[in-house]
């Protein structure tokens, strides 16, 4: 979710929201504060001044106070106390209502060094708090923040559902942000620069707005909401969408059908453009699988049946139905049943089409069927994976499958796999995106590139796992490559950790926490022992 622009991604505009005296959170993350940790790392103290913190909520400060008993190691206390209230600390840039409406909250949520509102990371950035949620109508709680994030995304969705990043709301009084790479993109369907800051189309975007949904649904069971303002309509969009994205290249007599989105970019990236002048590479007909143009990355697919999303988008479509089940007659009759209806047919279509066999375990295990990263529906896979979630590791983690299903641990084996075992044994390569070296061993992605392993599949790795030998040794790897500023940063050289990208990258923060405060349900043994070198 960065704009690349070298190896450290500078804000576009970023500043803190609050406060005249408050200092540029891009700027003020780039260095470790005082007091250090006391631990070998020598942490910084990350978090703004209390004036400088752009929301406040008491759960929050109790939580970090309560984990300091929770957690022995200095470092690993001072990683969790800077990371965890990242978002309320610098990424609130504005919270209001409505225009026309003085009901509709509104949260404007920003990445962190890039100032504008992502639809996959605001969605995340909210659920690293989703243990503290309870039902509120204080404007001032957590419960307020959700809603305001579930309205600005159901407006932005419904005025353009193929984009993945918008500018502040109109209310906010807050100047839309440039972006420069965008500004030569030649896209279909065309959008306003004042409301869209990027339009990449990703379905993980569209999966991200029913994940914050059940989240906030789950948690406080606030079915009125749901009914209340332009959600119902915002989901329409979203299933319209979806369903328009399964249109395959060719029609049955060969003709090439007019594909939903294009898009094309004047840059020296493959990445960061598509296939065909703008189409992206040909996708079979009637796989069920839905097609997404980029990946959670914001790099461009190689095939657009991107397996990640397509599990995600089934498995928070299923969670969803459950709202507008609730809602009964505020909704359209049938509605449910037909998302009931179109999360199966894609579980189906993933099995059917998203499973294949992994060549490099073939000597060694016989046939072993993995997901695939991406197919096509004509027969060609791409095995990989990519930290960003949805990734093929964090499947069970955003609840699509368990850790036990077969298919998965041979998925894992795989995407792990480069380097040796826990035992030191060589292994064979399947993902030719697993980086590894002395600082740091991790998926990373095409986004940063060969070399650069990122931090957010390590926490995934934890979050995934029950072996205890595999959360300790990869604590161990997150706290000592953060380059002693404390924060978690999007990638890191596998070989030097003063290389790094993004100091300021909010949604990977907030995952830290979250990935923490699990341990201390799961594991809290593990968070009594030391992880000093
Ligand atoms: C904040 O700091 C970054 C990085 O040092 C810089 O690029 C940006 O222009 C600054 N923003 C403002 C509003 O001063
Ligand atoms: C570090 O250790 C010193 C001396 O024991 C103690 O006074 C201080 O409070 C500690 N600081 C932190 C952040 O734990
Ligand atoms: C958060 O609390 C501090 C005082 O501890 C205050 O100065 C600051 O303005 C508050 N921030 C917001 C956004 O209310
Ligand atoms: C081919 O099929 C498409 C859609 O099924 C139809 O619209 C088109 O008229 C057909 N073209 C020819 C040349 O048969
Ligand atoms: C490590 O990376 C930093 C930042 O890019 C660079 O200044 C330094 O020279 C590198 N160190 C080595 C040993 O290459």
């Amino acid at each position: 979710m960065a704009l690349y622009t070298g190896f450290v991604v500078f804000s576009v505009l970023a500043g803190l929201a609050t406060g005249a005296n408050c200092p540029n959170y891009s700027s003020y993350s780039m260095q470790a504060h005082a007091p250090l940790s006391n631990g070998s790392y020598r942490l910084g103290y990350m978090r703004p001044d209390p004036a400088c913190r752009t929301f406040n909520l008491s759960d929050v400060e109790s939580t970090i106070v309560s984990m300091a008993s929770s957690i022995f190691d200095p470092d690993l206390y001072r990683l969790f106390l800077n990371a965890f209230p990242n978002t309320l600390d610098t990424a609130i840039r504005w919270k209001g209502v409505a225009a026309d409406n003085a009901d509709e909250e509104l949260t404007f949520v920003i990445t962190g060094d890039i100032d504008a509102m992502w639809l996959r990371d605001s969605a995340n950035q909210m659920q690293s708090y989703r243990s503290l949620l309870k039902a509120s109508s204080d404007g001032n709680s957590l419960a307020s923040l959700y809603r305001g994030v579930i309205n600005l995304q159901a407006r932005y969705l419904l005025e353009s559902p193929y984009c993945n990043s918008f500018q502040p709301p109109v209310e906010s009084g807050i100047s839309p942000a440039t972006n420069g790479a965008a500004a030569d993109d030649t896209v279909t369907p065309p959008y306003n620069t004042a409301q869209v800051f990027e339009c990449k189309y990703e379905l993980d975007s569209l999966a991200a707005f029913l994940e914050v949904s059940a989240d906030y649904f789950q948690a406080t069971g606030d079915t009125g909401f749901f009914g209340r303002f332009k959600w119902l309509d915002a989901l329409q969009a979203v299933l319209d969408t979806a369903m328009v994205m399964k249109t395959p290249t060719y029609s049955p007599n060969g003709t090439v059908l007019d594909s939903p989105y294009k898009f094309t970019r004047m840059t020296t990236r493959s990445t960061e453009t598509l296939a065909n002048d703008g189409l992206g590479s040909p996708v079979a007909g009637n796989t069920g699988l839905i097609r997404s143009a980029f990946r959670p990355s914001d790099d461009s697919t190689l095939l657009q049946l991107f397996i990640p999303a397509n599990m995600m988008f089934s498995h928070y479509l299923e969670q969803t139905a459950k709202i507008v089940d609730a809602l009964k007659s505020k909704a359209r009759s049938g509605l449910g049943t037909q998302m009931h209806t179109f999360a199966a047919d894609v579980r189906s279509a993933i099995l059917r089409h998203g499973v294949v066999a992994d060549p490099n375990a073939i000597s060694r295990y016989g046939s072993r069927s993995v997901y695939a990263y991406e197919v096509d529906g004509f027969g060609s896979s791409i095995i990989m994976d990519d930290a960003n979630i949805p990734s093929l590791l964090s499947a069970p983690f955003f609840g699509f499958t368990t850790v036990n299903d077969p298919i998965y641990r041979s998925t894992r084996a795989a995407i792990l796999s480069g380097g040796s075992n826990s035992q030191g044994a060589a292994q064979y390569n399947t993902n030719p995106y697993y980086m590894h070296g002395p600082v740091i061993s991790a998926v990373g992605g095409p986004h940063q590139g060969p070399g650069m392993a990122w931090p957010m599949a390590s926490i995934v790795r934890i979050m995934t796992t029950d072996d205890d030998n595999e959360i300790v040794g990869q604590l161990k790897s997150i706290i000592s490559s953060t380059d002693g500023l404390g924060l978690i940063h999007e990638s890191i050289s596998t070989f030097n950790q003063s290389k790094w990208t993004r100091q300021w990258f909010s949604w990977a923060n907030g995952l830290f926490g979250q990935m923490i405060l699990d341990l201390n349900i799961r594991k809290p043994k593990l968070l009594q022992r030391s992880y000093q070198p």
